[in-house]
């Protein structure tokens, strides 16, 4: 096998610092976890670095209603995250943070390049400013009627009813979904990177540096002509200050990138490496970006042209891949199919998921789906049923009636693995993983026909057929010993156990062992179980219920959501008594991260309701408010106390939740009709 030796740097996108990784997170990180491994078994010099992504508004919001320093939060959060991505067996070399002094340096000197290259303007601008907050208000956090349709209640950037794009300042009666105040327009001076500088660079890079129906669309782009792009924001802003300025802050999305830098930074120093080598233009070093389909613009149009502007090399390529769906639609809270990272680790194995994920995916921008009955049934017939079933249906008969010794591959009549080795190995390069366990699947088929046929169990009984017997044994557990390294990227934890406890190996499987075969093999050990049904079924009702109980709701559930069935009948409807109420008590619930504790007025009567809005709003902001209550729900016994009710509110979740409110002319204690 000869190739040439390759020094790779490789990424997956920052997780932002305010939200649990999930399924579909999970999507980038084993595409790109198996990748590196590949690489890293062919003996290439290959590092993987990541970050939290830590900047923003939503973060500094989020820090606020949970009464603490944004430095707390993301620093909580990136404990968290890493403990998720170890769980999934993500091997990272480095994880970092964009808040951090390297980045801090970075975004600095790379932003001065670029004012001194000619490649920055200033200009002032108009923008929505929330009076009462004090702040400018970013498009996702104003709202109001669309000037198309005139529908309600859209956001400050597009319509979800028309799908009509505009400005905030088109918006027929905005209001902050902050204050819930009308927001005044306010002047500005903002930073603009003048992208288009490099636009004759960028039509050649998107050639070679994207996949073909990426470069296309990107093209597109190119043609209506590029924008200058607003790289400031006002305070208040929890990320970096810009040079020369007291109240300008770097807008999220430019510092970003730079945290692959910035880790890599870190990784150097810890290493004694020399960043430059990987950074500098001109350096030899390969450079890959993997990311999801949403964030293109950022990575192969304004990072490519930020680096080429400040000196920096352009990354080799971008991967981009599509998006996860679970039974064929998108993730949805109400029918638990929001499945958080940890929720998964609680009740499935991280490697079956990650042996589907591989089965599903392609070098392309195509959505995947977690269909979960194929999932259970892949699972049980592949996994378990064909390249596990080889080993431990095989290995006894080795450890019986010869000691543990193998015959090498000469002794037994060889077979043809190369051709297969080389399909294998360009899939994985090529990130055509479901190419890849497709042939490993063929021949763990033809492995166990070959089984079949020579029907050792017989060979055992008969003296004379000793010969054949290990000769059989022999080349069938070769064929285990060859599928276990080709799934090595994929499985790493069970080819580990493969390589050291079955084989005997001091270390893990390397591309390299397909030239050799081991001598000996020691007693099988059980390797893996099937999918029970109930585990999937479990992990569903956790994800339902961490949204009932501990997550947001019982308030937005079946609101924020798709409704459970079709349709109710209208006297189920009229059961449901709805009440205006009074909000006169917000409190945090000790040990609950979503829940307040409401206290409510019916214009008489009180209720205590637990309501997962902690999310979206601070209590002191509730105190006072009118919203509407299911008051005839039968009580509900929590983990903090007794909720005698439900208060209701729509939205998509986090902070984007958003309690019903009557009009103040309402009373507490009226019917809701
Ligand atoms: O879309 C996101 O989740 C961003 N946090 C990704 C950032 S990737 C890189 F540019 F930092
Ligand atoms: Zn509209």
């Amino acid at each position: 096998m000869s190739q040439q030796h390759r020094t790779m740097l490789v990424t997956s996108a920052l997780p932002y610092a305010n939200g649990s990784i999930h399924l579909g997170h999970l999507v980038e990180y084993i595409q790109t976890d198996i990748w590196v491994r590949f690489q890293k078994m062919r003996g290439h010099d290959c590092t993987y670095v990541c970050a939290d992504d830590a900047h923003g508004t939503p973060i500094m919001l989020r820090a606020r209603q949970e009464g603490i320093e944004p430095e707390a939060l993301i620093g909580k959060m990136n404990a968290e995250h890493q403990a998720d991505f170890a769980g999934f067996y993500i091997g990272f070399d480095n994880y970092y943070s964009t808040h951090s002094e390297e980045n801090r340096a970075f975004a600095e000197d790379i932003y001065l390049k670029l004012r001194d290259g000619g490649h920055i303007d200033r200009r002032t601008i108009r923008q929505f400013y929330d009076p009462e907050k004090e702040m400018f208000l970013p498009d996702r956090f104003i709202k109001g009627t669309c000037p198309k349709c005139g529908a309600e209640d859209q956001y400050g950037d597009n319509c979800e009813v028309c799908g009509a794009t505009y400005d905030a300042a088109e918006l027929k009666n905005p209001r902050s979904v902050l204050s819930g105040t009308a927001p005044v327009e306010k002047e500005s001076e903002h930073y603009f990177f003048k992208l288009s500088d490099f636009t004759d660079m960028l039509h050649d890079y998107l050639q070679q540096a994207t996949q073909p129906e990426v470069a296309n669309k990107m093209n597109e782009w190119l043609e209506a002509g590029l924008q200058d792009w607003d790289i400031s924001r006002d305070a208040p802003y929890f990320g970096f200050r810009i040079p020369d300025t007291t109240d300008k802050y770097f807008y999220v999305w430019l510092d970003a990138p730079m945290g692959y830098m910035a880790s890599f930074k870190d990784y150097c120093k810890r290493n004694h490496l020399n960043f430059g080598d990987w950074w500098d233009q001109g350096s030899s070093a390969e450079l890959y970006h993997f990311i999801g389909k949403d964030i293109l613009r950022f990575h192969t149009l304004f990072w490519p042209a930020v680096l080429e502007g400040a000196g920096y090399r352009k990354p080799t390529r971008v991967f981009a891949h599509g998006f996860l769906t679970v039974n064929g639609q998108k993730m949805s809270k109400s029918r638990g199919t929001f499945i958080n990272a940890r929720t998964w680790l609680d009740h499935l194995d991280p490697e079956y998921l990650r042996y589907y994920y591989a089965a599903k995916l392609s070098g392309g921008i195509d959505d995947i789906d977690l269909n979960l009955d194929d999932f259970v049934a892949r699972i049980n017939s592949d996994l378990v049923g064909k390249y596990v079933n080889i080993a431990s249906r095989t290995a006894n008969f080795i450890v019986r009636h010869f000691n543990g010794e193998l015959l090498s591959t000469k002794e037994y009549g060889d077979h043809e693995t190369e051709g297969g080795a080389r399909i294998i190995a360009e899939a994985f390069e090529q990130r055509e993983y479901n190419r890849a366990v497709r042939e490993i699947m063929r021949m763990a088929d033809s492995t166990n026909q070959f089984f079949d046929e020579n029907e050792p169990w017989k060979l055992a009984k008969d003296p004379a057929q000793k010969d054949k017997l290990h000769k059989v044994c022999s080349r069938i557990l070769h064929a285990f010993y060859v599928l276990s390294i080709f799934l090595t990227p994929v499985l790493p934890a069970m080819s580990r156990r493969v390589a050291r406890e079955l084989f005997g190996m001091s270390r893990d499987f390397i591309w390299a062992d397909l030239d050799s075969f081991p001598e000996h093999i020691n007693p099988f050990k059980h390797l893996a179980k099937r999918v029970e049904p109930g585990a999937v079924t479990a992990m569903l009702e956790a994800s339902r219920e961490s949204l009932a109980v501990t997550e947001s709701e019982p308030a937005a559930g079946p609101l924020a959501d798709e409704p459970v069935a079709d349709t109710i009948a209208f006297e189920d409807f009229a059961r449901v008594d709805l009440r205006v109420v009074k909000i006169v008590k917000a409190e945090a619930v000790e040990k609950a991260d979503k829940l307040l504790r409401l206290t409510l007025d019916l214009g008489g009567e009180t209720r205590t309701v637990f309501a997962g809005i902690k999310s979206a709003y601070a209590p002191e902001d509730l105190e006072g408010k009118l919203t509407v209550m299911v008051a005839n729900l039968a009580p509900r016994k929590m983990r903090f106390g007794v909720s005698e009710g439900m208060v209701l509110a729509a939205g998509p979740g986090g902070k984007e939740l958003f309690i019903l409110e009557p009009h103040q002319g309402a009373q507490p204690g009226m019917k809701v009709k």
